[in-house]
């Protein structure tokens, strides 16, 4: 797995890659991280990666306390039973990713509707014009921003990027959309599976609670045993020997990290959750050029909820049968729709 993601002979370039359904595009001009190989992809990478240095986030954490806490004060003045999702996994990531990147929280429904529809497996039309119409309301929002930027990741890009030459208007359109979508679909479908996991482990939660500094390494288990985005797809082009196999320039991967990180090999007991397993070397935030851009503030937005909810919900419990929640089993981005809960 490793090998072929760090492999500078296969390729994300999106007209090259294997089609999953008949209405699957060929990227739609999209120039974000995620259609561009390197060199060019590097050059990208290399103007956006300092917003999200470990630094950098590690500043942002008084921030997400505060967002994590205010979600629970108004979950706690209620009666259960309250959805996890839509109450505290949603928000708070949203929440999140808008005050980094200074997209307007108002306008929340707009665009989760949006990005859960344009990350649907396969796409169809309602994907595309889904991801169509995002690109419209980012590129009339950098349109704005440009009379003005503000201090915030877009604010950034206009000064010190579109202002210098150094990035087009639609390439700061095309990764605000990748990174309004993928900053918060992915936190706050791993937030409510994560605190599902917990519910059903309460000698795991009893531990934590005595010992807060196992938090970090179960967040990574936990990041391993879901996977939550998978299925990445990728372009062979150029013959690779690999394990006794040659994949022929031309073959489309598609390239399974849920896998890789239930190998019995690597992670022995792989399908359980181990709240003791040293799991850092999971691949659930990718590999190579591509591996996770925000990987660092995923860990930290994980961190800090399930602390908050250890810390202020001792009595929490799913409100109702773990049958009946409804899984998101048509998304490329694993979750749950509702996580119901009382306390
Ligand atoms: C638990 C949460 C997350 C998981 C499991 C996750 C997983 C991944 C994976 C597997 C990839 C690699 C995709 C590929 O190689 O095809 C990726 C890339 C990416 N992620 Fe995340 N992600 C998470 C959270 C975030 C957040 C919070 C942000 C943004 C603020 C973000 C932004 C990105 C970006 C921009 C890329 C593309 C990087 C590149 O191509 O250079 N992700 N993520």
């Amino acid at each position: 797995m490793r090998a072929l993601l760090a492999d500078p002979r296969v390729s994300i370039e999106p007209a090259r890659l294997p089609k999953l359904s008949p209405s699957d595009g060929d990227g739609e001009g999209f120039r974000s991280l995620l259609t561009m190989d390197p060199p060019d992809h590097s050059v990208l990478r290399r103007m956006l990666i300092s917003e999200f240095s470990v630094r950098r986030v590690r500043e942002m954490r008084p921030g997400i306390e505060d967002t994590v806490h205010g979600l629970l004060d108004g979950i706690l003045e209620r009666r259960g039973p309250v959805d996890l999702v839509s109450e505290l996994a949603l928000p708070m990531s949203t929440l999140v990713i808008c005050q980094l990147l200074g997209v307007p929280y108002e306008d929340h429904k707009f665009f989760q509707e949006r990005s859960e529809l344009a990350t649907r497996v396969g796409g169809n039309e309602e994907s595309l014009t889904a991801l169509l119409q995002l690109r419209d309301y980012l590129d009339r929002l950098v349109t704005t921003k440009t009379g003005s930027p503000g201090d915030d990741l877009l604010g950034r890009l206009i000064t010190d990027r579109l202002h210098t030459g150094e990035m087009q208007h639609s390439e700061i359109v095309d990764n605000a959309v990748l990174l309004l979508a993928a900053g918060h679909e992915t936190s706050a479908n791993m937030v409510a599976l994560s605190i599902l996991t917990l519910l059903r482990r309460p000698e795991a939660v009893a531990e934590l609670r005595e010992n807060r500094t196992l938090l970090p390494q179960v967040v990574e288990e936990l990041l391993r045993v879901h996977s939550i985005a998978d299925g990445l797809r990728r372009a062979v082009t150029a013959d690779i020997e690999l394990g006794g196999v040659t994949l022929r320039a031309g073959d489309g991967l598609i390239l399974s990290l849920a896998s890789a990180n239930h190998d019995e090999s690597a992670f022995a007991g792989a399908d359980d959750f181990d709240p003791h397993r040293s799991a850092r070397r999971h691949v659930a935030f990718g590999y190579g050029p591509h591996q996770c851009l925000g990987q660092n503030l995923a860990r930290l937005e994980l961190e800090v909820t399930l602390d908050a909810v250890l810390e202020r919900v001792p009595t929490l419990r799913l409100a109702g049968d773990v049958e009946a929640l409804r899984v998101k089993h048509d998304s490329t981005i694993f979750g749950l729709h509702q996580l119901p809960v009382e306390w």
